[in-house]
């Protein structure tokens, strides 16, 4: 299955895709990768992996959204993969390609929608939190959940401390959630 991945930022999601794809049997291939930031660090594996990339915003007029579909239908993209995309999906862009967009939240959802999970987690004195695979719907971080991995928070634990144990299970829980949609 022919895959994009939607990055803002640094993109370790989108380089432990890159690895599982290159695994023998792997459902996917990572065909695309599009940035609404043209700095963002994740860039850099575009041109490491030779991975085409592609800069785009939905913030601009929606002329652009028929746009970047009808490219992603050319290159026959039929899976796409947030990680760590920073912007809102439009909800036409969601029903063209329904069921087929999926995320990755730094959060063990329905708790904590949104941004800042970690410090809203250790604000709230939570014993847990963790990371949630779930199906992109209208409603932000709130489609049909795929997996979750638990961590627990120790009260030596920030936010930077928290972030990083639970990157290390997004890691793992992104390949495994495509692994269980694909089969
Ligand atoms: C991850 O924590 C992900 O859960 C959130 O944004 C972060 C992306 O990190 N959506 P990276 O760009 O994959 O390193």
């Amino acid at each position: 299955t022919k895959t994009a991945v939607f990055i803002s930022g640094t993109g370790s999601n989108l380089l432990s895709l890159i690895k599982f794809s290159k695994k023998k049997r792997c459902p996917i291939s990572i065909d695309l990768i599009i940035s609404n930031y043209v700095k963002a660090k994740g860039l850099k594996y575009s041109v490491k992996f030779n991975i085409e990339k592609k800069i785009f915003s939905f913030k601009k007029k929606n002329l652009n959204n028929k746009k970047i579909f009808s490219y992603l239908q050319k290159k026959k993209i039929k899976l796409i993969c947030l990680a760590g995309f920073m912007e809102i999906l439009p909800s036409d862009f969601i029903k063209k390609f329904k069921g087929t967009i999926i995320n990755i939240h730094p959060s063990l959802l329905p708790k904590y929608k949104g941004l800042n999970t970690h410090e809203r987690a250790i604000k709230n004195e939570d014993k847990f939190s963790g990371c949630t695979v779930h199906y992109v719907s209208k409603k932000l971080d709130s489609g049909k959940i795929i997996l979750q991995s638990k961590v627990r928070i120790s009260s030596k634990d920030n936010a930077t401390s928290l972030a990083k144990k639970i990157l290390k299970k997004e890691h793992k829980l992104y390949p495994a959630s495509i692994s269980k949609i694909m089969d």
